[in-house]
């Protein structure tokens, strides 16, 4: 959820963390702060509330010079977000940033108040410091203080820890948060993931839960739980530092959605024979060994599962059940080895998607992830590994990532429909057909950006909005509803078409917005109906549609987006750009901070 640089190295730090954390400044924005090291081990820190260029204006003020360094930019769990409360925190000699959630702080803080330490916020983070200090205190020895504290951490972290007097080290640890370390000439770095390392190396490893690590200039120690040295491979990561930056777009959402042609087709080559027109076979799941597959995500994937599961009921016969991770992990959900449990994440890390994971691991059932971040936990932890080839997506709502979990699960639906025969080898080519279709489609609905600019100016005026959609458009409709409410702060609701008349047509009032998200197919009568009794109580309706919805459509709207021709397939993808321009728009006028949605962070990975 936060982010988090070290750099031990040779030449002033304090600009180099700034850049590192730029990249990160995504997952987490509600204050920052560095604490670095001179050549005489003197640490100077610097905290900022508000977003990095606030912690530049700091350091702009009041230069800090260094050598080693750590740094982090916050999500606050424990404590507002105040410059006290800021990472680094500090006790002694020793400064921590955290990622994560200590959940026996409280225990450990009366312990050390017991030990007459002295605290300064109210931070679970500054519980670390102080265990760590007290520990070097009693032996000297940075590394056994960090051992020892980390034998007493109950929870999920990722730290990287500086000492003062100690400029050639930095110490991180890893149990239930990412943590990844850099390699360089004569440097070593840390960081919470591998574009915060971007600007200063490919050359990464990953840490395993419960490893942890000494970097100095010329060594990294990793080691496992037990104390044991360990070895974890090196990994050449190809992320230019470019792919961080917006290039022309205002907003990274805005280019996000822009290169979703690109990540899309990327996506679909990975797992589709061009020539034959088949989708590849995924040796490792035999999908006539299971009866039911069950999908777990969160947000917007949870979404995306959701289409996917009328696509694997309609084209597998497969029975599926879809479920919220944090409902399912706690439920003491009914499962059968005969489930394949199929996750969806774009981090990979979000913690009730990955207890849910482990949940059905532990219970002996086999787990595949639909993931965009390929050396995630979850990419790691799962049996089967199933990309989705979006890239790096830094904008807090997601949209390219959502596409591109539309395109691998509509591959794992044909997949799962040849091999159980419920579709024979020309719909399956007609399937794909379509789906290859989906980059040029969806570059086409792109144009229609104007329209939909126009249209997000008028939703604005209004308190709240609707979204109504049926079949695998409901989920479309929910997505339209969140991406709304997460950038513009719009109030916005979504339900399926159908049941409207159970309780929600009474919010039906004079020029309420009602987006219908409606492309032409067998349902089509049955939305129109619903369409009607709206229109017919003076919502101002805006209709998403495509060529043939648009000829067919006698009932009043306001507005139309209308999307290109698609395959039925293909079509809940075209539909997603329709949705994710209304709400990119909406808050553009709002004047919200796109990128960086308030209360948000990107990937979350804490309860
Ligand atoms: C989407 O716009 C969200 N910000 C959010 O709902 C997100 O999809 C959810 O938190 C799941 O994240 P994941 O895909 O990284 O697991």
């Amino acid at each position: 959820m936060c982010g988090i640089v070290g750099i031990v190295g040779e030449i002033t730090v304090a600009d180099r963390l700034i850049e590192g954390l730029r990249r990160v400044e995504y997952r987490g924005y509600d204050s920052a702060g560095i604490a670095v090291a001179g050549r005489d081990g003197h640490v100077e820190r610097r905290r900022a509330t508000g977003k990095l260029k606030e912690l530049d204006r700091v350091l702009d003020a009041n230069p800090a010079d260094g050598v080693t360094g750590i740094a982090h930019t916050r999500w606050a769990t424990h404590g507002a977000p105040t410059e006290t409360n800021a990472h680094p925190h500090r006790a002694g000699r020793v400064y921590v940033v955290h990622n994560g959630i200590i959940e026996n702080f409280r225990e450990l803080r009366d312990e050390m108040e017991a030990a007459g330490r002295r605290f300064e916020t109210q931070t679970d983070t500054e519980v670390v410091a102080q265990v760590i200090d007290y520990e070097l205190e009693k032996s000297g020895d940075p590394k056994a203080a960090f051992e020892a504290t980390l034998h007493r951490l109950r929870g999920a972290f990722a730290l990287a820890v500086l000492i003062e007097g100690m400029p050639d080290l930095i110490m991180g640890a890893r149990e239930g948060a990412p943590l990844v370390v850099g390699f360089g000439e004569g440097e070593g770095f840390l960081g919470s993931d591998p574009l915060a390392l971007a600007p200063f190396t490919q050359r990464v490893a990953y840490l395993e839960e419960g490893d942890y690590v000494f970097v100095t200039k010329r060594k990294t120690e990793i080691f496992d739980r037990k104390g044991q040295p360990a070895r974890r491979q090196e990994k050449l990561v190809q992320l230019s530092a470019a792919l961080a930056e917006k290039g022309n777009y205002r907003h990274f959402m805005e280019k996000e959605i822009h290169e979703q042609p690109e990540v899309i087709a990327r996506t679909l080559t990975h797992y589709v024979d061009p020539f034959r027109l088949v989708v590849r076979p995924f040796e490792s799941i035999d999908f006539k060994q299971y009866d039911r597959i069950l999908i777990v995500a969160c947000g917007t994937a949870g979404y995306a599962g959701q289409v996917a599961g009328y696509w694997i009921e309609q084209i597998a016969g497969m029975p599926v059940r879809n479920e919220v991770a944090s409902e399912f992990r706690y439920r003491d959900p009914a499962v059968s080895k005969r489930d394949l449990a199929l996750f969806i994440s774009q981090s990979g890390e979000t913690a009730d998607t990955l207890a849910a994971m482990r949940f059905c691991k532990d219970r002996g059932l086999t787990t595949a992830v639909v993931v965009n971040a390929a050396h995630s936990t979850m990419a790691r932890e799962a049996d089967i590994a199933l990309p989705t080839l979006a890239g790096p997506e830094i904008g807090v709502a997601s949209t390219k990532a959502f596409t591109c979990q539309l395109a691998a699960l509509a591959m794992i639906a044909i997949n799962a429909g040849r091999a159980r025969g419920h579709i024979d080898a020309n719909r399956e080519k007609e399937l794909v057909t379509g789906l290859l279709e989906a980059p040029r489609d969806v570059s086409k609905a792109l144009e229609m950006e104007d329209e939909a600019k126009r249209i997000a100016g008028e939703l604005t005026q209004s308190r709240s909005v609707l979204y109504l959609g049926r079949g695998v458009y409901y989920p479309l409709a929910q997505e339209g509803a969140l991406k709304l409410k997460e950038i513009s702060y719009l109030h916005a609701e979504a339900y399926a078409a159908g049941e409207l008349k159970h309780g929600p047509i009474a919010l039906i009032e004079e020029n309420l917005p009602v987006v219908v998200v409606a492309p032409h197919d067998h349902l089509w009568d049955k939305t129109m109906s619903t369409m009607q009794e709206v229109a017919a109580r003076g919502a101002r309706v805006i209709l998403v549609t495509d060529s043939a919805g648009l000829a067919a459509c006698d009932v009043k709207r306001e507005d139309v987006i209308l999307l290109p021709d698609c395959a039925p397939i293909a079509s809940p993808i075209v539909a997603a750009v329709a949705i994710q321009l209304l709400a990119y728009h909406a808050a553009v006028y709002k004047g919200t901070d796109v990128d960086q949605p308030r209360n948000l962070a990107k990937s979350v990975t804490v309860e």
